[in-house]
């Protein structure tokens, strides 16, 4: 293998990624903001802010899929004699003596060092703030004294970031800015319907100031050469429509060895209806004043800082292993836990693959986001609960998706995906098994937000699985809908129209005989969770209709195996689905694609006809027919030619996304097969293929996007290249990366009455520490493996052996001691 050229490195100790090179295969970026306020930014300073919802509240413009890429960001301009230079090399590209950006939780510094000046950037956003704090350090380290000319530079988006996009006949005229001292205000739009703005300060006298983009930077040039910028002189420019900006001039003298701290503040700003304005057209700025006055100094920015590093201890104190190995325990201790957050706060909304635009919160995809963070912050993994809920319909079918702002759902990316109402059991179970709070399933919650409409959330859960048994095909499988986990096994679509979307035209579902492999494992395994769920209720309340309830579900659940058993057996693996006339689909006898991966997964985690042999003989199809150097993909062989019945998953060339992708995210579902059926080597080297830090190591410049996170797709063995990663960030391998090593192969598993114990382990596994904290208990859970894959001998609890595998919960500080 060629030898790969390296950007950077892992700092466990500091818990960051380095990036040692700024022109990394692709922008690897990070994210600032944990509730409200929130920041994308790449190692060159590029990205874009937002308040709560990526669409909607836009702060700042970016500029997708551009040339150069990564185009739009928080530049910082030094100019020194004739040299301009930024911190983090772009927008100017000038080579620098030296560059280093670190991304760590939810901050990121970029260094640069250029003729004798090291100018430091620290990102952030700091707890209970909407803003996005910019601390820059000018530091001279040459023997003479530095004279600089220092240009800031953001650039407004007029709010909704699709418009801003489109409707230049209107937005040419609206923009409005207001200045004053060292702040510019961004009040667009404020005359009217709006009640927020946005401004830019720095907590030191300017020199100048501009806000209007065309006269800053000049018609002819770009931002790597803005005008204003090389001739070191800034215009004073009062923006009226067109594109409004922020830059500040600042003049810094420098002695030699001095440094000087510079507080740079984009902020957001909400006003009521009625004290929006202090004079005609003038923008009420009490509160930008207060919020300006919270962070206007060097200290309280670095207790601000400190505070938010305080945060993140906390967070990724709850759950901590030690096993010795660097690579993984990195993972698991740092950078899995941290694109868990980041995937709970941005569903799949805004990355530098998704616009934030398109995509709200996704029903099914919150749901699973929520095995991530659950142990973290119950509280808001609670409420997420409820919000999901609330845009269900009263049969149990659901939205597909809500914009977070409104918290209202919306058919923009189709709807009637069956699988969907599964996923809100697999999320509410996780959630009471972490906390053991039964009393969410009492809230009143409503269908699609209707006020009046409310049920208890336990009848939410109800109806969902009702959708499943009320929409059954011929084989007694699952009805598919518009289609199941796979949005792309579009079997009811039949388009033939390049202009029509394969989500959202209408589907053709009189006569279908449409169903879904995948839908019926996923059903089995949540069946089972939902008839142990009314066992525990009926345990504690004494309800007897919690035990009828689950009865009639173990009947479903029983119908359902026996179904996928009769029809869904293929011989050496499990169907994917029958489409609209009732044909197998993912069969020996297809020409193509005779097998797929989310069957497999759920099947086998449903742990259907283990007693026939069907489970192990579906894993080692997996291994011999799906796996690759750099995963599984999902089907094979590849799709070579568009199938009109099957949708888009056949309109993408061969390797790519869901044709024979590596879906990152269902790879976790055959390890958990695997885990659950105790074949840990095969489980642990099926993990390691799709762990960041393995990646890392062997192919930062084929797999480009950043070697810290998962990403969504990897191509498969039939692409062009190989191993080469997309979309990275946002998806749901996040969660279920964190499920499967931290509950199946670690083996602590939360659970109603305490923590299970049952890993799964490579035989050359050693002894291993997890601290985990639950509810308001501390464990150190030592585990010696003795070169066993499965099977719990033993367990003392406190010095005391205990029967079974359940840690029986208890607050305190407990010590177990695990023999395999
Ligand atoms: C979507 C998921 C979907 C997956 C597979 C992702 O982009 O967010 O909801 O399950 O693609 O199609």
């Amino acid at each position: 293998m060629e030898q790969q050229k390296r950007y950077g490195h892992f700092d466990d100790q500091h818990r960051e990624y380095v990036i040692s090179d700024p022109q990394t295969p692709w922008p690897w970026i990070n994210y600032l903001g944990n509730e409200d306020f929130f920041s994308l930014i790449s190692n060159t300073a590029g990205g874009y802010s937002f308040y709560k919802d990526a669409k909607f509240r836009r702060i700042t413009r970016y500029r997708y899929n551009n040339v150069p890429m990564d185009n739009g960001g928080r530049y910082f301009y030094i100019k020194d004699g004739d040299t301009v230079w930024n911190p983090g090399w772009k927008p100017c590209k000038t080579p620098l003596d030296f560059y280093e950006c670190r991304h760590g939780m939810s901050y990121t510094r970029i260094t640069g060092k250029k003729n004798g000046v090291e100018a430091s950037v620290l990102f952030f956003v700091p707890l209970k703030k909407w803003c996005e704090v910019q601390k820059l350090t000018l530091k001279n380290e040459s023997s003479e004294t530095k004279s600089l000319k220092l240009f800031s530079f953001e650039e407004w988006c007029l709010w909704n970031a699709a418009t801003d996009m489109e409707n230049f006949q209107r937005n040419f005229s609206t923009g409005e800015v207001e200045i004053e001292g060292s702040t510019i205000y961004h009040k667009t739009e404020y005359r009217e319907r709006r009640n927020h703005y946005a401004f830019y300060h720095v907590n030191a006298p300017i020199q100048g100031f501009d806000t209007d983009r065309e006269t800053f930077v000049g018609l002819y040039n770009e931002f790597a050469d803005p005008q204003a910028v090389m001739e070191g002189k800034p215009r004073n420019s009062h923006a009226h429509g067109w594109s409004p900006i922020a830059s500040h001039y600042i003049e810094v003298t420098l002695a030699p060895g001095e440094s000087k701290d510079f507080v740079f503040l984009l902020g957001y700003i909400e006003n009521e209806q009625e004290e929006k304005f202090e004079a005609l057209q003038v923008i009420n700025k009490q509160k930008a004043h207060a919020l300006i006055a919270e962070l206007d100094t060097t200290e309280k920015v670095d207790k601000a800082f400190a505070e938010l590093c305080e945060y993140w201890d906390a967070l990724l104190n709850i759950y901590k292993v030690r096993t010795g190995n660097d690579k993984l325990d990195r993972m698991v201790n740092i950078w899995n836990q941290y694109q868990c957050m980041v995937t709970f706060n941005f569903s799949r909304s805004a990355s530098f693959f998704e616009s934030g635009v398109g995509r709200g919160m996704g029903f099914r995809d919150s749901n699973q986001d929520l095995v991530g963070f659950v142990h973290q912050i119950p509280p808001r993994a609670r409420q997420r609960i409820i919000d999901i809920a609330s845009t269900q319909f009263p049969d149990g079918g659901c939205y597909h998706q809500y914009q977070p702002l409104t918290k209202r759902g919306n058919n923009d990316i189709g709807g009637g995906f069956n699988d969907d109402p599964c996923w809100l059991i697999f999320g509410t179970v996780a959630y009471i098994k972490e906390t053991g709070d039964f009393s969410i399933l009492d809230e009143m919650v409503p269908f699609d937000n209707q006020p009046g409409s409310e049920v208890t959330l336990f009848e939410h859960l109800k109806i969902s699985m009702d959708h499943v048994i009320n929409n059954l095909g011929p084989h007694m499988l699952p009805l598919i809908g518009r289609a199941d986990w796979n949005d792309c096994l579009n079997l009811n679509c039949f388009s033939w129209d390049p202009n029509e979307s394969f989500q959202t035209t209408e589907n053709v579902s009189e006569g279908t005989k449409a169903e879904s492999l995948m839908i019926a494992g996923l059903f089995v395994v949540t069946g089972k969770d939902y008839v142990a769920l009314c066992r525990k209720l009926s345990e504690y309340s004494n309800n007897s209709e919690y035990s009828e309830e689950a009865v009639r579900m173990q009947q479903a659940v029983d119908a359902m195996i026996d179904a996928v058993k009769k029809h869904g057996w293929d011989g050496e693996w499990y169907l994917r689905a029958y489409d609209f006339y009732g044909r197998k689909i993912g069969s020996n006898e297809c020409e193509e694609a005779k097998i797929f991966i989310e069957s497999q997964g759920w099947c086998t985690m449903a742990e259907i006809g283990a007693e026939d042999g069907m489970v192990a003989k579906s894993l080692d199809s997996c291994k011999k027919y799906l796996e690759c150097e750099h995963g599984m993909v999902l089907n094979n062989p590849a799709f070579s030619k568009y199938i009109y019945e099957y949708g888009e998953i056949s309109s993408y060339p061969e390797g790519y996304k869901e044709n024979a992708g590596i879906f990152c995210h269902n790879n976790p579902w055959v390890i958990i097969g695997e885990c659950l059926a105790g074949r840990g080597n095969d489980a642990w080297s099926h993990y390691a293929k799709i762990l960041p830090s393995y990646v890392e190591e062997k192919y930062q410049t084929l797999h480009k996007v950043e070697p810290y996170v998962n990403c969504q797709m990897v191509a498969g063995k039939d692409a062009f290249k190989p191993g080469e990663g997309k979309n990275s960030w946002l998806t749901g391998t996040a969660a279920w990366m964190w499920y499967t090593v931290s509950e199946f192969i670690l083996g602590i598993k939360p659970d109603y009455d305490g923590i299970r114990i049952d890993p799964c382990l490579p035989e050359t596994a050693s002894d291993y520490t997890v601290q985990r904290k639950f509810r308001e208990a501390d464990y150190e859970i030592t585990i010696h493996p003795n070169g066993k894959q499965k099977g719990v001998k033993s367990i003392t609890l406190d010095g005391a052996k205990i029967d079974g595998t359940v840690i029986p919960y208890s607050p305190g500080k407990h010590t177990v001691d695990v023999i395999l």
